[in-house]
């Protein structure tokens, strides 16, 4: 088994799932033949991550949460992965019920082409920028008694300090329960 781990993240918190499960199986023996961004026209790097992906057996693919689905290069790339066993791992503002986690997840897979083996996925919480809660801060200046606001406030304010260990640590275990290692 080969494995390029490929991840897309904007703001750091997909990358450091990324970092932990690279070091993990790393650590396991796996050859990780590749750990980096996804592909992305253009940009530097992507010849290499492309290579990497198509040499390996196995690939471990990581996405922000991007309007409910995961963002068009990572829908491309998962598009292009025939004949792979395929990992899903991903991060989202909006954590904590495992509903929403599988809803987005439905969407991702989608994406996927036909003959690619998917062997697991996971999700976490992770943190969102500043701009989004002074967004809310001024939609609740307006509503001051609107619930749902207060309650947009309270799902920014936990998700501050994801992704955590566990939150690592059990994606980890996922990816290894998947891989059989
Ligand atoms: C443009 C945009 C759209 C987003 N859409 C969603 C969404 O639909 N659902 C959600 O739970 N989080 C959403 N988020 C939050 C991010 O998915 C979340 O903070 C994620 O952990 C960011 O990962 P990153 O740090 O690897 O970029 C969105 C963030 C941005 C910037």
């Amino acid at each position: 088994m080969s494995v390029a781990i490929v991840a897309s993240s904007k703001g750091g918190n997909t990358k450091k799932v990324a970092d932990a499960l690279t070091e993990a199986l790393k650590a396991k023996g796996v050859d990780v033949s590749y750990s980096g961004s996804v592909p992305v026209d253009g940009a530097p790097g992507a010849k290499e991550a492309r290579d990497a992906v198509e040499a390996a057996t196995t690939v471990l693919v990581g996405f922000w949460t991007d309007k409910g689905d995961c963002a068009p290069e990572v829908a491309e790339l998962l598009s292009k992965l025939s004949g792979k066993r395929v990992f899903l791992f991903g991060t989202a503002g909006f954590g904590g019920s495992p509903e929403y986690f599988e809803r987005i997840l439905g969407n991702v897979r989608s994406h996927l082409a036909d003959s690619s083996e998917l062997v697991g996925s996971a999700m976490c919480q992770g943190k969102m920028g500043p701009a989004v809660r002074h967004r809310y801060e001024a939609m609740q200046a307006e509503h001051p008694d609107d619930a749902r606001i207060q309650a947009m406030i309270d799902i920014f304010d936990a998700a501050l300090s994801h992704p955590d260990a566990d939150d690592l640590s059990s994606i980890v275990r996922a990816a290894e329960d998947a891989l059989g290692i």
